[in-house]
């Protein structure tokens, strides 16, 4: 994602400041060729010499004696493709807003022709203050990117939003940054995971779907722009950010609540391992091996969701999943035709089953394009791709 760009990271005065050698540290492991503006403040917390020492192509101070050149606000993001405020102080925000430009990162944010985006790292109630919240929409509509505030215990002891996210995070919201915006705006709907179906109040039925790649997917989809709501069964995985998340348990709940949603959106992709059938006869209290003996589990079959939606007068564009263990093609091909649907992601479930990599194959009615053994996100970046070809 990062090899060749050229990163402007700007620091100002904020104890965050620390953090941003960490983060300067990990941009450039990714392949990323960093400058840093630092403020006056920011050069109190940390030094020009430790981002230097670092692998800092240049550290720009506001010392107008260091430089060569009488512009460095405009060379030092020239040809830029991010200059990154990490951390940005409410102060910052402020003089950004107005368009002041009386010290060298003022001046540079003015100046840059690249994106601009900013970490905020201050106290909460500076954070929420009226002033700080109309600078942000401001900068905002003028097409700034923010990645945070966290929230959580702050320096000065108060908890609430305006930590600055973790150098690992600000990795991870940057994507956005640099992805193509192939679904912008566009509304998906994704199921993930498995689904469990209780025998009693401890017992129950699931398989070892692990909702990996439907959360790759869900966060692949929101990296492109789009509007993704997600409709989980249980997993331990983190939400990806800007996706809205819906927990249900069991297959009936994922059921209702697809159908609750789909109208609102335009793309359903549904990568969930769904149970074929629940227990008909599940127990209100927990069943006792002493008294019963062996209990007889009666099953029923839980509605098909992908089938339901492709049946849907106003249906989105649906894709489906198959996790076969042998005859692969053919057995997603039927599946496609028998759920009405234009496309089918299939897996060995040896390949796919609870692992970080995937081997797939996209079927289609007259067409199957193999995809090599890849990561799941990666497998997820090559779905999203296809879909928006097909959708657009
Ligand atoms: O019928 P089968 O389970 O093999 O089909 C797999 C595809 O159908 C997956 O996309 C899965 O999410 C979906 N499915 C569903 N509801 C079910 C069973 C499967 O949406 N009850």
């Amino acid at each position: 994602m990062l090899t060749g760009k050229k990163i402007v990271l700007a620091v100002t005065g904020s104890i965050a400041a620390y953090k941003s050698c960490e983060l300067l540290r990990l941009l450039i492991k990714r392949g990323a060729e960093v400058r840093v503006i630092m403020t006056e403040a920011a050069q109190r917390f940390v030094t020009p010499l430790t981002f230097e020492a670092l692998g800092a192509q240049t550290v720009y101070t506001g010392d107008w004696d260091q430089h060569q050149s009488a512009i460095p606000h405009i060379d030092a993001t020239k040809d830029a493709s991010l200059l990154l405020v990490a951390p940005a102080t409410a102060n910052i925000l402020a003089k950004a807003a107005q368009g002041m430009a009386d010290d060298i990162l003022s001046a540079a944010i003015l100046a840059a022709r690249c994106p601009v985006a900013y970490a905020p790292a201050m106290n909460t109630y500076m954070w929420h203050n009226q002033a700080t919240q109309r600078n942000v929409t401001q900068l905002t509509q003028d097409g700034a990117l923010f990645l945070g505030p966290a929230s959580g215990e702050q320096a000065c002891g108060d908890i609430g939003s305006g930590r600055m996210l973790e150098p690992e995070e600000i990795l991870e919201a940057l994507k956005g940054a640099f992805s193509p915006r192939l679904l912008d705006r566009c509304r998906v709907l994704i199921t993930a995971g498995p689904t469990y179906e209780p025998i009693d109040p401890v017992r129950g039925i699931t398989n070892r779907s692990s909702g990996k790649q439907g959360y790759a997917i869900a966060k692949a989809a929101a990296l492109a722009g789009a509007e993704v709501t997600l409709v989980s069964g249980p997993t331990n995985l983190k939400t990806p950010a800007g996706v809205r998340r819906i927990d249900v348990t069991t297959a009936q709940e994922m059921y209702d609540t697809v159908m609750r949603e789909v109208s609102q959106h335009e793309i359903f992709i549904s990568v969930a391992a769904v149970a074929d059938w629940r227990v008909a006869n599940s127990s209100e209290h927990k069943l006792k091996k002493e008294f019963s003996g062996a209990p007889e589990i009666i099953f029923e079959e839980n509605p098909d969701i992908l089938a339901s939606v492709a049946a849907l007068e106003n249906a989105p564009y649906c894709v489906g999943f198959a996790a076969e263990t042998d005859n692969l093609i053919d057995n997603a091909r039927a599946k496609l035709y028998r759920k009405h649907v234009p496309l089918i992601v299939a897996n060995l479930v040896s390949d796919a089953m609870n692992q970080d990599t995937n081997t797939v194959v996209f079927v289609e009615r007259d067409a199957a394009t193999p995809l090599t053994k890849a990561t799941k996100e990666h497998v997820a970046q090559e779905l999203i791709a296809k879909i928006a070809q097909e959708v657009n």
